[in-house]
């Protein structure tokens, strides 16, 4: 029997308020992001709260981020870190890295958040000298998703977690991974890198159908 998808809006308003209230430092930080002109594709509390979840089922040392726009993301999860833990962030834009760095130190998270600044292609490399990572979560370019796939693989350790937003679309759904047949250069390498993360024998993964969509990968033991 057919019967009309509920609206599931009043429910991410639930959860938001239940379980991902924004302090007023992201209240704030989102607030002065908007009046800034950045971009408006920040993760949303749930997602937020999903990756703080995820990093502290895993008891998270060290965490890797690629893309930090402007340190939404980065706050939630360092917010998970013990007090010697430590978040490496990745941002391509001088803006938007200076951005992040004053609200990372308005969150007191300066001594556990590092912002580095440049292409997450060049920085990456380099980062085998630091690893290893407990769990990487990937949010930049969505071109780069597949190649970022293969250095987290380096970078995580076993039984760490890979995470990546926009599994499923970007923020404006107006292109999603259901298109069978693509025009969308972002779209097809997205739709790779799931074929990559549900292929690979060395990960467990799924993706949650939260906002954009979540790809959460367990790295074999
Ligand atoms: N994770 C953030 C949102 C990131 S938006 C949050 O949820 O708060 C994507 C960011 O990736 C942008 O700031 C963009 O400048 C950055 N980016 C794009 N290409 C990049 C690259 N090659 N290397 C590093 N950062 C990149
Ligand atoms: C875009 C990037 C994102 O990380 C996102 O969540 C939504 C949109 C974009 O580049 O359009
Ligand atoms: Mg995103």
């Amino acid at each position: 029997m057919a019967s009309e998808l509920p609206d599931l809006r009043p429910l991410a308003d639930y959860i938001r308020r239940t379980f991902a209230p924004e302090d007023d430092v992201l209240r704030d930080l989102a607030r002065d992001a908007e009046s800034s002109g950045l971009p408006d594709i920040a993760v949303g509390p749930e997602v937020g709260k999903l990756l703080q979840v995820l990093a502290r089922a895993i008891d998270a040392r060290r965490i890797l981020e690629i893309g930090t726009l402007g340190g939404y993301s980065a706050i939630w999860m360092a917010r998970a870190l013990p007090r010697d833990g430590k978040l490496i962030t990745l941002e391509i834009s001088p803006e938007h890295a200076i951005f992040a760095r004053r609200w990372i130190e308005r969150a007191g998270l300066k001594r556990r958040v590092e912002v580095k600044l440049g292409d997450a292609r060049e920085l990456l490399p380099p980062l085998r000298r630091q690893k290893p990572f407990d769990m990487a979560f990937i949010d930049a370019d969505k071109e780069s998703y597949p190649w970022y796939l293969e250095w987290c693989l380096k970078l995580v350790r076993p039984g760490g977690i890979i995470a990546a937003d926009n599994a499923l679309a970007t923020s404006e759904w107006t292109v999603s991974v259901a298109d069978l047949h693509p025009a969308d250069p972002a779209v097809r390498a997205v739709k790779e890198f799931n074929r990559m993360m549900a292929g690979s024998k060395l990960l467990t993964s799924v993706v949650i159908p939260v906002r954009e969509g979540l790809a959460v990968a367990v790295v074999s033991k």
